[in-house]
């Protein structure tokens, strides 16, 4: 069965986002995880996508622009992540979305959707987020792996991850990595 895994961009606080959901404190949107070898799909919360395709499509469509979100140019990292997320299906988890300007997207409308999805044959689907999305599907017990990288900072107001986690989950850490400027990658099987 293909493994759903799942990236965040974390403070210590545990926080995804300020109290408008953005983390202001992440300088690229890159997929920093390591998962471009193994992944041939992504999965979205509703919440995330208009914001995610706009990022996305603006960085492929003029790669000379600052960014909407970080207001940087687009790191080779991040250019790397638009040629490649182009290339492989978005699944959009929604009730109330219908419509998306990429090719190649479509929606999902629960949670039995996601469980069929892994069931598909393929490498495994990276879920890209956003906080409400990821948790809850923790909780449902659909992610297979959690990927964190930690930001060296108390966020303080903001939006935190784990805020609507009913059940208690054992993680077993699979990888610890020490990256620049005080960040750490952390690796987590889901049991
Ligand atoms: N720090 C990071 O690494 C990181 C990564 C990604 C995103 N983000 C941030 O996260 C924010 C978005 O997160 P969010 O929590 O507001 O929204 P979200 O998780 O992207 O989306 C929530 C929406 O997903 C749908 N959904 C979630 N669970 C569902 C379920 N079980 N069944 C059916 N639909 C379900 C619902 O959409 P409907 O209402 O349409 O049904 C819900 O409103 C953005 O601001 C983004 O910047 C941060």
């Amino acid at each position: 069965m293909r493994k759903l895994i799942a990236g965040m961009k974390i403070s210590i606080d545990g926080k995804f986002g300020n109290p408008e959901g953005i983390a202001d404190w992440v300088d690229a949107w890159s997929e920093d995880y390591g998962l471009m070898p193994r992944i041939d799909a992504c999965l979205l919360g509703g919440g995330m996508y208009p914001g995610y395709e706009q990022y996305w499509t603006a960085l492929r469509n003029e790669p000379n622009t600052p960014a909407w979100v970080t207001g940087a140019a687009p790191t080779p990292a991040e250019l790397e992540w638009a040629r490649f997320s182009a290339q492989i299906p978005h699944y959009v988890l929604s009730s109330t979305l219908t419509s998306t300007l990429w090719p190649n997207t479509s929606f999902l409308r629960g949670l039995d959707d996601i469980a069929a999805l892994k069931q598909q044959p393929g490498k495994d689907i990276y879920l890209v987020g956003g906080g409400r999305t990821t948790a809850s599907l923790i909780d449902a017990g659909l992610v297979d792996e959690l990927r964190l990288i930690a930001y060296p900072l108390i966020a303080g107001e903001g939006q935190a991850l784990f805020a609507t986690a009913d059940h208690r989950r054992g993680l077993e850490l699979r990888d610890v990595q020490q990256r620049q400027d005080g960040r750490v990658a952390l690796t987590y099987a889901i049991a």
